[in-house]
C-alpha cells in the first residue's frame, strides 16, 4: 500500500506529532505492506511531484517537535482549477497526475479549513483521501476541536497572565490581540482563562462606547488596570452593517497595521486612558504542542490509520462527545464553524462580569 502524506495552510503545534500517530499505526498493523511516502510544502509537493519515501525512523522523536518534518504552504483552494502558471494544465489536474503516476493507494492530509476543500476536490476527483483536523483557530466544522488549539489556548493565556503585572504597575489598559482569523473561539478561551476583562470576538461586533464604559466601570470600582483579548478579526457594529464589498474598501483604507491599534486609538479618545497594545502573532502556532494536544494528535492519527486499513476513505477524522469519529469531507469542506454569540461558553463570561464588548 502507498500512502502520501502531505501538511498544508498554516502550520500548529502537533503536526508532527499526528503524522507519528498515523504512521507508527500503519507500520505496526500493516508492517511492510505499507510504504508513506512525505510530500513536501503541502499541495505544492503535489502539484510539482515533489515526495520522498519515508522510514518509521521518520517519525521518532517527533511527538513534541513544533512544525512540520514536511513542510508546508498555502495553496488557495480558488487557484486550484485554473490554468497554472506554466498555463498548461490546472493545479488539479498536476496533483491527479502525480497521485495516478505514483499510484498512491491514499492521501493522509493533515489541513484546516481551505486544505479541507482542496481535499474534498480529490476526493470527487477519485483520489482516496483521509484527513485530519489543524488549525489554532478551531474553526473547522464537523469537529468539536481542532489540534493546535489547546496549545495555543495555552500560549496566548500565558501572555495575557503576564500581561497582569504589568498592566498592574501602570495602571495601564491593554489589548492583547488574538489569532484565530475570522473566529474568535481562541480569544473566548484564552480570555477566560486568564481573566481577561473584556473579551472581543469577531461575532459579536463591538462598540467602542461599550468597552469604555466597562473600562470606566473597573476604574471607578478601584481597580488599576484592565486587560482586553481581543481577536485579530474584530469588527465593530458599524461594520457589520456593511456589505462585504463595503467592507473590505473601509478596511484597506484604515491607518492601522491592525485592528487593536485602531481600538486604542478609539478608546483613548473614549476614557483617556493610556492604551498598549501587545501582539503575541505567530508565536502562538509556535513551538511544542501541549500534552492535551499531544494525546488528540495520536487518538486522531490512530483512526485516522484505521481508516486507512479499513479503505474507508472520503472522510475527516473528528472529536464528537469526546470520542474520535469519521465525518465525510463533504460534510466539512466549505463551512465555517464559528463561536455561538448565545452559547454557553459566552454566557459563562457574560455571568463572570466580563463585557464581550457589545
Ligand atoms: O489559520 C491559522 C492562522 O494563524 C490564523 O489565526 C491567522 O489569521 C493566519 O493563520 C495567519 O496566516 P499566515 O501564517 O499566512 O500569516
Amino acid at each position: 500500500m502507498k500512502i502520501g502524506m502531505l501538511t498544508s495552510g498554516g502550520d500548529c503545534q502537533g503536526l508532527n506529532a499526528a503524522l507519528r500517530g498515523v504512521a507508527k499505526t500503519l507500520y505496526n498493523e500493516l508492517g511492510n505492506k505499507v510504504t508513506i511516502y512525505g510530500i513536501r510544502d503541502g499541495y505544492r509537493g503535489l502539484i510539482e511531484g515533489d515526495y520522498h519515501v519515508m522510514s518509521p525512523e521518520d517519525f521518532s522523536d517527533i511527538l513534541t517537535l513544533g512544525g512540520t518534518i514536511l513542510g508546508t504552504s498555502r495553496q488557495p483552494f480558488k487557484e486550484m482549477q485554473k490554468a497554472d502558471e506554466d498555463n498548461t494544465e490546472t493545479k488539479l489536474e498536476k496533483m491527479l497526475k502525480t497521485v495516478r503516476g505514483e499510484g498512491f493507494d491514499c492521501l493522509v492530509i493533515l489541513g484546516g479549513n481551505g486544505t479541507h476543500k482542496t481535499a474534498n476536490l480529490l476526493w470527487q476527483n477519485g483520489v482516496n483521501v483521509v484527513t485530519l483536523p489543524k488549525t489554532i483557530d478551531n474553526d473547522l466544522w464537523g469537529t468539536e476541536t481542532t489540534f493546535g488549539f489547546q496549545s495555543a489556548i495555552d500560549i496566548a493565556s500565558t501572555v495575557i497572565d503576564s500581561i497582569h503585572s504589568t498592566a498592574f504597575s501602570h495602571s495601564r489598559v491593554f489589548i492583547v490581540e488574538v489569532m484565530g482569523h475570522k473566529a474568535g473561539w481562541l480569544t473566548l478561551y484564552a480570555g477566560l482563562a486568564s481573566g481577561a476583562d473584556v473579551i472581543v470576538i469577531p461575532e459579536i461586533p463591538y462598540s467602542a462606547e461599550a468597552i469604555a464604559k466597562a473600562i470606566d466601570k473597573r476604574e471607578q470600582s478601584g481597580k488599576r488596570f484592565s486587560i482586553l483579548a481581543v481577536a485579530e478579526g474584530a469588527i465593530s457594529q458599524q461594520e457589520a452593517k456593511m456589505s462585504k464589498k463595503e467592507f473590505k474598501a473601509a478596511r484597506e483604507g484604515m491607518p492601522y497595521p491592525s485592528i487593536s491599534y485602531r481600538m486604542a486609538d478609539e478608546l483613548k479618545a473614549l476614557t483617556g486612558q493610556e492604551i498598549r497594545v501587545t501582539i503575541p502573532g505567530h508565536y502562538q502556532r509556535g513551538g511544542a504542542p501541549c500534552p492535551a494536544d499531544r494525546l488528540l494528535t495520536s487518538r486522531l492519527g490512530v483512526a485516522a490509520a484505521q481508516l486507512i486499513e479499513q479503505k474507508k476513505y472520503g472522510y475527516m477524522v473528528a472529536v464528537q462527545h469526546d470520542r474520535i469519529v469519521p465525518v465525510p469531507l463533504a460534510e466539512v469542506a466549505g463551512k465555517l464553524k464559528t463561536v455561538p454569540p448565545d452559547g454557553e461558553v459566552v454566557r459563562a463570561a457574560r455571568a463572570l462580569g466580563l463585557s464581550m464588548g457589545d
